[in-house]
């Protein structure tokens, strides 16, 4: 039996995820295996009903289950909020507090969707499927921070801080990851600027000699973020620190069309794993049933895979999804000028289709 910590969240999570069970439910139905769901607040819908972004009790359930499956959090009630009370710092915290050093987000161009990207078709000939693998627990999302005078006025600084050994652990899984993939890695830094870049790359380098097999190229992050629009076909694995994987995933998502399509999985040392759509709350969309449910869908199906090992029902998700577009069926963000579902909908024509496919 598998249990899982189900965090809904704020705006369009508590709606995406009540499709990702109905698809998971469908799963378990086709493949055979059994799960315990656990329903827990975090962000903002906690801080009303406790106070806290990320409750004990909550962190006690994700800490107790062998996966967690979050929606998303935020949104303008909670905008006024200091630092370390927002909704994001529930988040935050339970990436910490669980050990997950390693966010996997992949990218993928669904060949239904060519005409949803904002590329032209030409550049995403061959296909388009990057994995990006971004450190999730360091650098200078949890380095010092604070506020001084500078010069006289008030001032603020945060650190980007990496050690030798947090670097290693997630270059380990990028090149891992290649090796199951097309063996090329692209490693992201600012090392003509940044100390702990040059560090980085001083320890890829190392690396890359025990990975003969695996081709690794070094970009800057600027001229990353232009290179994924120049040549996004190219790439393979992209391995980032927590900042540059945040800001340049978000920019990747676009290249398929909608960031309502992709999902993340955050590890650990462990099988537990903390699923979650790469989008945010959407606070203008929710509760409309206008949001598109595949992100949180398919956060599910790399829960199976990663945390389940139940592969075969991971991919049988994501054919149900590829196969649901196939047939025209589009959610507002993808739709263009093409009739649209709405979100409990999507979900349930995929859940269909993935008993239809028996
Ligand atoms: C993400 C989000 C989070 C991050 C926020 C909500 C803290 O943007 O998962 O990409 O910056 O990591
Ligand atoms: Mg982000």
């Amino acid at each position: 039996m598998h249990h899982i910590a189900i965090l809904p969240g704020d705006g369009i999570g508590p709606e995406v995820i009540r499709q990702a069970l109905c698809v998971l439910d469908a799963a378990a139905q086709r493949f055979n295996f059994a799960y315990k769901t656990h329903f827990a607040p975090i962000g903002g819908e906690a801080i009303d009903k406790t106070g806290k972004p990320l409750p004990d009790e909550t962190l006690r359930l994700c800490q107790d289950a062998d996966a967690v499956l979050l929606g998303a959090v935020g949104g303008p009630a909670w905008d006024h909020l200091p630092a370390d009370k927002r909704p994001e710092r529930g988040i935050l915290a339970l990436r910490s507090a669980l050990k997950l050093f390693a966010n996997l987000r992949p990218i993928t161009v669904y060949d239904a969707l060519k005409d949803a990207s904002p590329l032209k078709s030409a550049l995403l000939n061959g296909g388009c499927d990057i994995l990006f693998v971004r450190e999730l627990t360091g650098g200078i999302y949890f380095g010092p921070r604070g506020r001084q005078m500078k010069n006289g006025v008030e001032a603020a600084y945060d650190t980007e801080i990496y050690s030798v050994d947090e670097i290693k652990r997630i270059a380990h899984i990028a090149f891992e990851m290649a090796r199951k993939r097309t063996r090329r890695l692209t490693s992201v830094d600012k090392a003509n600027v940044l100390d702990s870049s040059r560090l980085w790359r001083e320890v890829i380098d190392e690396m890359a000699f025990s990975y003969p097999d695996i081709t690794v190229e070094h970009l800057y992050v600027d001229n990353a973020a232009m290179q994924l629009i120049c040549r996004p076909t190219s790439f393979d694995v992209i391995l980032t620190n927590n900042i540059f994987g945040d800001i340049l995933s978000d920019e990747a998502s676009q290249i398929t069309g909608s960031i309502g399509l992709l999902p993340s999985a955050s590890l650990g040392a462990d099988r537990k794993g903390l699923y979650e759509p790469i989008h945010g709350s959407s606070p203008d969309l929710a509760g409309k049933d206008l949001a598109n449910p595949i992100a949180a869908i398919l956060s599910a199906a790399m829960m199976l895979r990663y945390s389940f090992d139940e592969s075969q029902a991971a991919g049988a998700i994501e054919c149900a999804v590829d196969a649901v577009l196939k047939h025209g069926v589009r959610t507002a963000d993808i739709a263009g000028s093409n009739p649209t579902v709405g979100t409990a909908r999507m979900g349930h024509l995929i859940a269909s289709e993935l008993l239809k496919q028996q």
